[in-house]
């Protein structure tokens, strides 16, 4: 065939989506089902900035399990509540910060600026300089703001207690200050809050949503309706969606991940498509579930925002729990497969302390384990692991993110 007639068979090849990209985690539905209760608590824990606002910085806390939709539920929540309010002349503006993308105070800040359309000067701002010009504008605007710090953890991890006072403590000495920032902490694990200063903490308790696993009732529904948007009609088998429903939710001894059961349909759907199907079945979720694994989703979001190099350390780290076979290997060794592996694809490789704290960042975003080594000839050594898998997986999940780095790089 030539390649005249293989490009004009592909484009011409019909597919079971009718929009693919409703499937990605992006995307913002127009609905929530099962999430209406957690709504109306964030509109209830937020109802002073349609009724006195400014009277007081509000600070609530998400929490759930991985895929039980924290990110869309505060996302789709921000652009709601912020449309309602426009409508009673309010102005409140969300704000959603991906605290993987964003871990540094500045660049939190500087996020939070443009997200606002704050004009910042060309000359280089201080973190403080800039939160104050946000602050003013919002004064000049008269509008307020709700900002999610979404992982949170991660933020408070890499950056410290400090930096996260920083943020949401502004109006502690300022009685009488319009208040105009309301806050949202999202995390996985409640333990989390150690990491805020304990006035924070014990504030958040008190004012805490709770998402729970999603069952495998609640999965069918989402699924149906996500199926609904993304597929032509009748084109996924019920007898598909209620097998990922039913292997996912939590009744079932499943995970109740929502994210989980939406790229096991997407990736059903690409077998179907792939095999020429008109039609996903049960057969094409089986295949899916073969090549999905559920950890690597799990930390796929940490892996995705990660600075080249972190992700070059880690492919090293993969590349040598590959060839030793072993469950962990020590800084020194992962160090010099970086070297190599950097050398090999033209990177300059980074000094040994910035190595070292590449490694920290991985521990602390829960991508790698680490532990010390006892007392060996040489001293102490870090040693490293990564306690989930199949490797295989990472490694094609890690080599495609490094080429797509690279090219925005160039
Ligand atoms: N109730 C729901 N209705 C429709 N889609 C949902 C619902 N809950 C979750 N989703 C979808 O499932 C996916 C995962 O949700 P989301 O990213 O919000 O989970 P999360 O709790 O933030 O997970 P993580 O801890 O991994 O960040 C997203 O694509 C989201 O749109
Ligand atoms: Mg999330």
């Amino acid at each position: 065939m030539s390649a005249w007639d293989v490009i004009r068979e592909e484009l011409e090849k019909k597919s079971v989506f009718r929009g693919k990209e409703s499937l990605t985690p992006e995307f913002l539905p127009e609905k929530l089902p099962h999430r209406e209760e957690q709504l109306r608590e964030l509109v209830a824990m937020f109802k002073h900035l349609a009724i006195s606002p400014g009277s007081f910085s509000q600070k609530v806390l998400l929490v759930g399990s991985v895929g039980t939709g924290k990110t869309v539920t505060a996302r789709i929540f921000g652009r709601d509540f912020t449309r309602v309010l426009l409508r009673h002349g309010l102005s409140v503006k969300y704000v959603h910060i991906n605290c993987h993308r964003n871990r540094q105070l500045y660049n939190i800040v500087l996020d939070i600026a443009r997200q606002m359309n704050i004009p910042l000067p060309n000359r280089g701002l201080s973190a403080w300089e800039m939160y104050l010009a946000i602050l003013n504008h919002l004064d000049e605007a008269n509008s307020y703001a709700i900002v999610a710090l979404d992982e949170f953890d991660y933020f408070a991890r890499i950056s410290g207690k400090d930096a996260v006072y920083f943020l949401v403590r502004t109006y502690d000495e300022y009685a009488d200050m319009i208040k105009r920032i309301n806050f949202i902490f999202i995390t996985r694990d409640p333990s989390n809050l150690s990491l805020l200063d304990s006035a924070t903490e014990s504030y958040l308790l008190r004012h805490i949503i709770k998402l729970s696993p999603y069952t495998s009732r609640e999965l069918l529904d989402i699924l149906k309706y996500r199926a609904g948007q993304a597929f032509y009609e009748g084109v996924v088998e019920e007898d598909a969606i209620k097998y990922i429903a039913e292997l996912e939710g939590y009744d079932r001894g499943g995970r109740g991940n929502a994210r989980f059961a939406l790229e096991l349909l997407m990736l059903a759907g690409e077998i179907a498509d792939k095999e020429g199907s008109p039609k996903v079945s049960v057969e094409h979720v089986r295949k899916a579930v073969t090549t999905l694994s559920p950890d690597i989703i799990n930390v796929s979001d940490a892996i995705y925002y990660l600075p080249l190099h972190e992700l070059l350390l880690l492919w090293a780290i993969v590349r040598l729990l590959k060839r030793t076979k072993m469950s962990y290997v020590s800084m020194g060794d992962a160090e010099a497969e970086y070297i190599t592996l950097c050398e090999s694809i033209g990177e300059q490789p980074r000094r040994h302390t910035q190595v070292y704290e590449y490694a920290m960042n991985l521990k602390r975003a829960s991508i790698i384990d680490t532990k010390t080594s006892g007392k060996g000839q040489r001293g102490r050594t870090t040693l490293l692991s990564i306690k989930y898998g199949p490797l295989d997986a990472l490694e094609k999940l890690i080599e495609d993110l490094v080429a797509k780095k690279r090219g925005e790089l160039s």
